[in-house]
């Protein structure tokens, strides 16, 4: 049986304020937090790295689920488990070729290793991920482009996810991009358990109340 786990993605926050805004989403009842790690290169977007999840590590215990947009994440790995990093999800267009050796490495820094898709990328491309020795120990479907938050959820997606879920009951399967109470009961439907949530959290009057709307959905 898999958990509900809620995760405000952060790129939603007032960074000027994370320490704060961190505080303010487990108080509401966040499971994790979501940390998109972007590059300006894998995507047309610059956000946050290492440092700035090191910082954040000092202020709270909270779970970092750590999506890293970037076109080289095995150069991350180090850093971001020295940083105090919870989860290390990196995409499977980028790492056809060293995902063993990535695995291998995010397990040995003391992190939980993931795998995210893009929309256009075919769900049996993360199979070899999830056999063997190594496997990661969560898929990453992409609900929207990546790069920005505010985007149109895409229930087309759902296929791969449903897909998952009947090969792998008892798999984390996260979906992220254009999540909230509108959109959530389609996702809990075909199997989704880890939701990320960013403007539909931080946009809300009541953050709490979505937060625990999205759970119980996961769970019904
Ligand atoms: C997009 C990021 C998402 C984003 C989700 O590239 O991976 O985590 O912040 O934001 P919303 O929930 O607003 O679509
Ligand atoms: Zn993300």
């Amino acid at each position: 049986q898999v958990e509900p786990k809620i995760a405000p993605s952060m790129l939603s926050s007032d960074f000027a304020n994370l320490a704060s805004e961190a505080d303010r989403m487990v108080n509401f009842g966040a499971d994790w937090l979501h940390m998109d790690i972007m590059d300006g290169h894998f995507v047309p977007n610059l956000t946050i790295g290492a440092p700035v999840i090191e910082s954040l590590r000092k202020h709270t215990k909270a779970y970092l689920d750590c999506h890293l947009m970037v076109t080289n994440p095995l150069d991350y790995v180090d850093q971001l488990g020295k940083a105090g990093a919870s989860g290390f999800t990196f995409h499977v267009e980028v790492s056809k070729d060293n995902w063993q050796e990535l695995v291998k490495r995010i397990k040995s820094k003391g992190m939980r290793p993931g795998v995210a898709l893009k929309p256009g990328t075919a769900v049996e491309e993360v199979y070899p991920l999830l056999e063997g020795e190594n496997p990661v120990e969560m898929v990453l479907v992409m609900t929207v482009e990546p790069g920005f938050g505010g985007q149109k959820f895409m229930p087309d997606m759902m296929d791969k996810v449903r897909t998952l879920r009947e090969k792998y009951p008892t798999l984390d399967i996260e979906v992220d991009g254009g999540l909230g109470p509108s959109t959530i009961d389609v996702a809990a439907a075909a199997g989704a358990n880890c939701i990320v949530a960013g403007s539909s959290v931080f946009g809300a009057q009541e953050p709490a109340q979505v937060i625990s709307l999205l759970r119980a959905s996961v769970n019904m």
